[in-house]
């Protein structure tokens, strides 16, 4: 058989085809080996099995032995959960009651408050453990409530106080105090300004700052920078990582709207260098230095305490070395390098996650502490990515505004923080900052050890998280003993506890003395009972078989199994 020409045209443009598809299709397959191969690694499927699982709750005699616990170690699981439930109702009354009676008018508290717990046991818990939503004052390192208890802080007001409570108070009226006279004037600035300019650019070491309201603002203008200065449309964030809750750098389960030029890529991975070494779609790197805690792995919440597979670690030199290899590779590729410090900033070291590290970034963000008490979001940069216009192309600008940015009484409470954070006093609190939450955490490990509690702490520095070390279907338990105890925790439970810099040695004995005498209670209260044989693995096929059951029940228009 001969080939006449046509066919000899058409098999050398299937083969220039081809050639050109080749590396395209390695691209392609170089990103899919640099997704963590966890759920969420996969945003876009996550959303779509989440949205797959239907409701179920268990009946009460199912609530207290969905692990199959014989009946003895039932009753007395809910022996305990009558006396705290008593317990809860006599001594949070007046700040339930309050809580109650505004619940129904606020989104944010009915969503937090349906969050506390796995669902399936949501309901019940909502039922009898009702949590409070308010307190009437803030000291020392304690939070009262409207009852009048004194709870040690470990909610550190979502990160915010770093220093102390008190220490932000005096912010707020000294900064106050400094601007009064201008009160709410906006667009023209409070010199206060410049100081708080000055003193960023030698913390951050770049060359310029914008001002924005929230955290979330400052991640979005310093992507849309990147944008913009490369002309590349893509972004990479680290699988897990929280950098606020704009739809683009929070893709997949919470985001109705797909991301569709967010790539959610591995960390601490040599596929995610690769993909960052051959792309040419890549803007800009988003990196929340609070992953190094627990990397590829999402916040963690008790909502999702499902079994004891709650893992955290924190290993300095392994993660510096990973930010040495970004930051190698960014450079190389021109792709901005952005460090998102709105949490971190200032906590881990005076100046923020660069200094601690040791590594440089081309932008970078702050917020949370930096405003004194006041909300902020700031972001600093290198002045050829922080300019919003071309000198050769009037039309062609980067937009970003805000009405309340730079808000004197903001920029006054700012201007406080940041003279403040220079003084004897406070550079104290930072002195041997790793030695001191490290020697910390291992002492209440080896108390928890030594009593032979199921439960152990990981920190980066004064932020931690809670693992449970046998598996079990209760340890979201530990969050309503531990309020018990006098310990005030966040919506996450011990999902994390956030410690201010000001706890002495003496606080936080007591808060160790308070923690095991909480996880003692809850052991004798038999909520950590095992049959030796449950792994967490088979807790999460029972799950699953659950949630089938349930699809299946609902598929076909059936009553509700019974758990
Ligand atoms: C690393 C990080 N980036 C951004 C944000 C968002 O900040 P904000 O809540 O002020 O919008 C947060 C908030 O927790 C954060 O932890």
């Amino acid at each position: 058989m001969e080939f006449g020409a046509p066919m000899l045209a058409l098999s050398a443009l299937a083969v220039i085809a081809l050639a050109m598809a080749i590396p395209a299709l390695k691209r392609r397959l170089e990103l899919s080996l640099a997704k963590h191969r966890s759920l969420t690694g996969h945003v876009r499927m996550a959303r779509r099995i989440a949205g797959l699982i239907p409701f179920y709750a268990y009946d009460e005699a199912h609530f207290f032995s969905c692990d199959d616990a014989p009946a003895e170690i039932a009753a007395r699981r809910r022996a305990g959960f009558t006396r705290l439930a008593a317990l809860y109702r006599e001594r949070f009354a007046l700040t339930v009651g309050r809580t109650a009676e505004v619940a129904e008018g606020i989104s944010d508290l009915q969503f937090t408050d349906a969050y506390r717990v796995p669902f399936q046991f949501s309901g019940f818990v909502r039922q009898h453990l009702k949590a409070g939503a308010f307190v009437r004052s803030s000291g020392g390192v304690t939070l009262t409530d409207l009852d009048g208890n004194h709870l040690y802080d470990l909610t550190g007001s979502y990160g915010v106080n770093v220093l102390g409570y008190d220490f932000y108070k005096d912010c707020m009226d000294r900064g106050q105090a400094r601007v009064r006279e201008l009160g709410p004037v906006l667009g023209a600035y409070h010199p206060v300004i410049a100081a708080n300019v000055k003193r960023l650019k030698e913390i951050s070491g770049l060359d310029e700052v914008s001002f924005h309201m929230s955290g979330t603002e400052a991640v979005m203008q310093a992507v849309r920078l990147a944008r913009y200065h490369t002309g590349r449309s893509h972004l990479v964030r680290f699988c897990g990582a929280y950098h606020g809750w704009w739809g683009e750098v929070a893709p997949g389960v919470g985001n109705p709207t797909p991301a569709h030029e967010t790539y959610t890529l591995q960390e601490m991975s040599v596929a995610t260098l690769r993909v960052l070494r051959h792309r040419r779609d890549i803007a800009c790197v988003l990196v929340n230095p609070l992953q190094a805690l627990h990397p590829n792995a999402g916040a963690p919440a008790d909502s999702g305490l499902l079994d004891s597979a709650r893992r955290a670690h924190f290993d300095r030199a392994a993660y510096t070395d990973w930010l040495k290899r970004l930051r190698a590779v960014c450079s190389e590729r021109n792709i901005v390098l952005i460090f998102d410090e709105v949490f971190v900033g200032f906590r881990i070291a005076p100046r923020g996650a660069q200094e601690y590290f040791g590594v440089k970034a081309d932008l970078v963000t702050y917020g949370k502490t930096l405003g004194g008490g006041l909300p902020i979001g700031v972001l600093c940069g290198r002045h050829e990515l922080m300019k919003r216009f071309r000198d050769d192309r009037p039309g062609d600008i980067c937009f970003a505004r805000g009405t309340f940015n730079s808000h004197p009484y903001v920029m006054g409470a700012m201007h406080e923080f940041l003279q403040r954070l220079e003084a004897p006093e406070v550079r104290a609190l930072y002195r041997d900052l790793d030695e001191v939450w490290n020697a910390r955490a291992q002492r209440l490990n080896q108390r928890l050890r030594d009593v032979g509690l199921p439960v152990e702490v990981a920190n980066l520095s004064s932020i931690w998280t809670v693992c449970y070390t046998q598996p079990s279907r209760y340890n979201w338990m530990l969050q309503y003993y531990l309020r018990t105890e006098g310990l005030a925790l966040s919506w996450v439970g011990t999902g994390r506890l956030i410690f201010s810099l000001n706890y002495t040695q003496a606080d936080f004995e007591a808060v160790a003395d308070r923690f095991v005498a909480a996880a003692k209670a809850m052991q004798q209260d038999g909520w950590w009972w095992s049959d030796g044989k449950t792994t967490n693995k088979s807790i999460k096929q029972r799950i699953l078989r659950e949630i089938i059951a349930h699809r299946w029940s609902l598929a076909r228009g059936r009553d509700k199994p019974s758990f």
